[in-house]
């Protein structure tokens, strides 16, 4: 199978995964990037077995729309049940590097109010160590020289990304070379330099399962389970 199809394929299992939970009034989270457009394209498949989506994402929100799935500002709702998302890397904890379609605050949000977080991902995105992508960091536009000199100072090697705007009209630093033993310690260190929206890392609050695609089907991953696939 190429990477779409394993993409698509676990779509189609987060579909199937949460489709016993859904009830009338549900809400489900939407994330962003390719993964998450087949996760969409499947969801409306069933959209008249829940009430709606929060989308972490303009791209992912216009796409629910016209796949004829309502659309909810987050602060209209209470509850969401459960968040779906793909990553750039997954370790074996669970803990993600994400943010390389740009919505990572959004996404971040999106998980933090969600009950429960399925990521999707091919095989390609599972590594021991995250790092070897770099991490995106969301940062106010005025701040963006000091954030990248601060990140130098925490050993990394931070790049523009020139020409994009984040929904929230941010601007976006990838930082390269980052070997991140300790998800937890990295995630809260950029997140203290003043400027920075956010980062990358989701290991405070990391994926809760992990489905991921690989040669020999859709594996179903909890945190914490030994390393190795
Ligand atoms: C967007 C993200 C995506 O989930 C991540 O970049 C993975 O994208 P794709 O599913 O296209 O491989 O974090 O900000």
């Amino acid at each position: 199978m190429n990477q779409d199809q394993l993409k698509q394929a676990v779509a189609r299992a987060a579909v199937d995964y949460i489709k016993p939970k859904l009830e009338s009034n549900s809400i489900v989270g939407v994330g962003t990037g390719s993964t998450a457009n087949f996760f969409i394209d499947y969801l409306a498949e069933i959209k008249g077995l829940f009430d709606g989506a929060v989308a972490s994402s303009e791209a992912s929100a216009e796409r629910l729309r016209q796949k004829g799935v309502v659309v909810y500002d987050l602060n209209a709702v209470d509850h969401i049940c459960v968040y779906v998302d793909g990553a750039d890397e997954t370790n074996p904890q669970l803990h993600l590097i994400k943010g390389g379609g740009a919505a990572l605050t959004r996404e971040k949000i999106v998980a933090a109010v969600a009950d429960e977080f399925v990521c999707i991902a091919d095989g390609s995105k599972w590594v021991e160590t995250l790092g070897a992508f770099p991490l995106p960091v969301e940062v106010i536009p005025m701040s963006r020289s000091h954030v990248a000199r601060e990140l130098v100072k925490l050993g990394g090697d931070p790049v523009y990304r020139k020409g994009v705007i984040t929904d929230n009209g941010n601007e976006i630093l990838d930082v390269h070379n980052l070997h991140i033993a300790d998800a937890l310690s990295v995630e809260l260190a950029i997140n203290q330099i003043v400027g920075v929206v956010t980062n990358g890392l989701f290991a405070h609050r990391p994926a809760d399962l992990l489905l991921l695609g690989t040669e020999s089907g859709v594996k179903t991953l909890r945190a914490h389970v030994e390393s190795g696939i």
